[in-house]
């Protein structure tokens, strides 16, 4: 029999309908719409405005759209891998509350918190259940409801990030389709660059920390983008390299949206044109665990059965790496 391949056979996302345009931004902090616009490309994010909202609840119409497109019931899924790192609660786990959302009643799951780079490790792992034999249908949702860490009074970070939500279905293929290799990467040395101090065992949540505005995301921009530009190209070229891939064989890449010039280095790095990249960041800002899937989502129309897709991610930890698939439908 020949060897078993995690494909990806649906696809499907949700945004909020609230958009926070840079002109907004303009009102709320000290910046303008032409410094975002030439630093990271964002023009604008959208927002998951109203109380009780969480990220599970951007993933429940992300997911029963893609079971609707697959012809499926969610009693027939077997795994759920939930990227995030804005869970509903610390726990249980955003898989579990999502399972219980939409009748999941057979599958079991775990969150996976990677930061921006958390589809790309939850598609890695997700793969291996379909592969070993374990599992026929594993959904990996990437999503973040970034705006509940982010402080609107800190010019470095609020600029940057929005809300949205992403989920791929992965069943097994025999046909070589699927994904075929991945480099994951991590350096905990990062952790000083790009954190939540607060809120953990480290520093549990108290009136000082809550004072001190330590449960929002901090970010130094400057060293963050400095490794994000080199390992993000670094870890796209390897894989291509690894797999005898040159440029005219990859038909995409699809790089996570953190700031448009890292995309743009990634690509040239892989000598890829515009044409073959997936940028969609002036819309959506950075959705941390969000982005990848978002894209696919986007671009479902004009993928074909036998594409080469590169994905390539780096975030918070520091956490990077890169996927080799082919798309199955
Ligand atoms: C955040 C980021 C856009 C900032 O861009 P940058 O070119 O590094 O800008 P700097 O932080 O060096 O700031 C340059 C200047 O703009 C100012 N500035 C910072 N934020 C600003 C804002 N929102 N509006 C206007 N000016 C701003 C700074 O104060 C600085 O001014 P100075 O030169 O007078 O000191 C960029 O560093 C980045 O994208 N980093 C990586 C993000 C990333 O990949 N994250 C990983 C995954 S989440």
């Amino acid at each position: 029999m020949s060897k078993i391949h995690a494909a990806i056979t649906a696809v499907n996302g949700y945004v909020p309908d609230y958009i926070l345009t840079n002109q907004e931004l303009e009102t709320m902090v000290e910046t303008n719409d032409e410094w975002i616009t030439t630093r990271t490309g964002i023009k604008e994010r959208r927002i998951l405005k109203g109380e009780g909202q969480a990220t599970s609840d951007m993933a429940v119409p992300a997911v029963e759209g893609l079971l609707r497109k697959r012809g499926i019931s969610a009693e027939e899924i077997d795994l759920i891998i939930f990227c995030t790192s804005t869970p509903d609660m610390p726990f249980p786990a955003t898989a579990n509350i999502l399972a219980d959302k939409i009748g999941a009643i057979n599958a079991w799951g775990y969150d996976l918190q990677a930061a921006c780079s958390g589809f790309i490790y939850g598609l890695t792992t997700g793969a291996q259940f379909i592969e070993s034999g374990k599992h026929q249908k594993v959904l990996v949702v990437g999503g973040d409801k970034m705006s509940s860490i982010i402080n609107y009074e800190d010019r470095a970070t609020c600029i940057i990030f929005g809300d949205g939500c992403g989920a791929v279905l992965l069943e097994p293929n025999t046909e070589g389709l699927g994904v075929l290799d991945a480099i994951l990467k991590s350096d905990g040395s990062g952790k000083e660059y790009l954190n939540i101090k607060a809120g953990g065992s480290l520093m549990p949540a108290t009136h000082e920390t809550v004072d001190q505005k330590l449960h929002y995301a901090f970010q130094e921009g400057k060293t963050v983008f400095k490794f994000a530009v080199t390992n993000m190209a670094n870890v796209a070229a390897e894989i291509m390299e690894r797999n005898q891939l040159t440029a005219a064989d990859v038909n995409w890449l699809v790089p996570h949206q953190a700031n448009k010039r890292i995309i743009d280095a990634t690509a040239e790095r892989m000598g890829l044109g515009p044409e073959k990249v997936m940028i969609n960041i002036q819309k959506y800002g950075n959705t941390t665990s969000g982005t990848i899937p978002l894209c696919l989502w986007e671009w479902e129309n004009q993928l074909k059965k036998g594409d080469v897709l590169i994905l390539a991610a780096f975030g918070g930890g520091f956490t990077w790496g890169s996927v080799y698939l082919k798309w199955a439908y």
